[in-house]
C-alpha cells in the first residue's frame, strides 16, 4: 500500500547489481568513483532529488526538476540541463534497473576542486550522479510511530541539499527510541516538518500543514496532495503555523514524502494519535493520492 525503501543488497532481480549514472556514463554502482576532493564529499556542497517510480512510471518528474533547478540556482551551481536531459537519465536508470518500483536519486555536487578551500571554485564542472534503489510496495500498511524533537537544523531547509547531517541526527534520535521518524518543532513550539518528510495535523476534519518557508522543504508529495485535496473539496485545508501542542491533541497526523506517499502516524512520543489507528481522513487522502499520482 505504501512504499518502503530497500537497500541495494535487497535487489533480488539483478543479483544485487545496480546500474548508476556518473558524469555521462552508465556503469555498475560498485564501479562508480568520484574524487575525494569533490565538494559534495568535503562540504556536502550539492543538491539531490528522489523521484519515486511506481510500476516503471516516475511520479511528479517535472516538479522534481523544477525544485532541482531552484536548488542549483540558490547554490549558484552552474548546470543548465533541460527537463529532457534529466528525463533521459531517469528513464535510462529505470530501464537499466528493472521497471518496477524504484527510488531514482539524482545528485549534483559543485564538483571536484584541486584543493580544499571554502570559496566556490571558478569554472569547476559539477559532478552528476544518479542511481536507483528499490521501493517495495507493501500490501500491509505500516502505520508510523514517531518521536518529536526541537529542530536544530540550519535555516535554509527549503534547499534540498545533500548536507543532511542535521536531518540524519534527528532521524537517528527517533531510531534510537525505536521510532520510525522524528517530528521537528522550532524554538517557538511550531512544527516545521519531519526529519525526512512533511507533516500534516488533522483535527475536527480540518487538515493543517505548516506554510512553506526556510524551515521546511517544499515537498513534492505535499504539493501534490494539497492540490488533490483542494480540488476534491471534501476536507478543509489550512497552510498555517501548526503548534506542536496541536499534534499532541490531533485526531490524525500524516507524514508525506516521495518514499512514503501519505503515511499515517498512530503514535507520537509513546502516546496514541487519535484512536491509535490510521484515521478515516487519511484513508480518503491516500486513496485520492493513489488514484491521481500519475497526473502530475
Ligand atoms: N526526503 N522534508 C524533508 C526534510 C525531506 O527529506 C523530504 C524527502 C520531504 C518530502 O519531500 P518529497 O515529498 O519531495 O519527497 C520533506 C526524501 C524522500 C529523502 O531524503 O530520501
Amino acid at each position: 500500500m505504501y512504499a518502503v525503501l530497500c537497500g541495494p543488497g535487497e535487489r533480488g532481480n539483478h543479483g544485487g547489481m545496480t546500474i548508476a549514472f556518473l558524469n555521462g556514463d552508465y556503469l555498475p554502482l560498485e564501479e562508480a568513483r568520484i574524487s575525494p576532493l569533490d565538494r559534495g564529499f568535503l562540504f556536502g556542497d550539492g543538491i539531490y532529488e528522489l523521484i519515486p517510480v511506481h510500476g516503471g512510471r516516475p511520479i511528479g518528474f517535472s516538479l522534481h526538476y523544477e525544485r532541482m533547478r531552484e536548488g542549483l540556482s540558490a547554490l549558484e551551481i552552474n548546470l543548465d540541463w533541460t527537463l529532457e536531459q534529466w528525463r533521459d537519465v531517469c528513464s535510462n536508470l529505470i530501464d537499466k534497473n528493472g521497471a518496477g518500483n524504484l527510488a531514482v536519486y539524482l545528485q549534483v555536487s559543485r564538483g571536484a576542486d584541486t584543493k580544499r578551500h571554502h570559496a566556490y571554485p571558478v569554472g569547476v564542472t559539477p559532478t552528476v550522479f544518479g542511481f536507483a534503489s528499490e521501493l517495495s510496495d507493501s500490501a500491509d500498511i505500516k502505520p508510523l510511530k514517531i518521536s518529536s524533537a526541537e529542530d536544530k537544523r540550519w535555516r535554509r531547509c527549503n534547499i534540498k541539499s545533500t548536507a543532511l547531517l542535521g536531518n540524519v541526527i534527528h532521524f537517528q534520535e527517533g531510531q534510537a527510541e525505536g521510532r520510525d521518524e522524528t517530528l521537528l518543532y522550532n524554538g517557538a513550539g511550531e512544527i516545521t516538518e519531519g526529519s525526512t518528510s512533511n507533516a500534516f495535523v488533522i483535527k475536527d476534519g480540518v487538515v493543517a500543514t505548516p506554510p512553506l518557508d526556510n524551515q521546511v522543504l517544499p515537498g513534492i508529495t505535499r504539493l501534490m496532495l494539497l492540490d488533490m485535496l483542494r480540488k476534491e473539496g471534501s476536507v478543509q485545508i489550512e497552510e498555517r503555523i501548526v503548534m506542536m501542542q496541536e499534534a499532541k491533541e490531533a485526531d490524525e497526523i500524516w507524514l508525506t514524502s516521495s518514499s512514503k506517499d501519505v503515511a499515517p502516524v498512530v503514535e507520537l512520543d509513546g502516546n496514541p494519535v487519535g484512536s491509535g489507528q490510521p484515521g478515516s481522513i487519511w484513508k480518503t487522502a491516500q486513496r485520492i493520492f493513489a488514484e491521481q499520482k500519475f497526473d502530475y
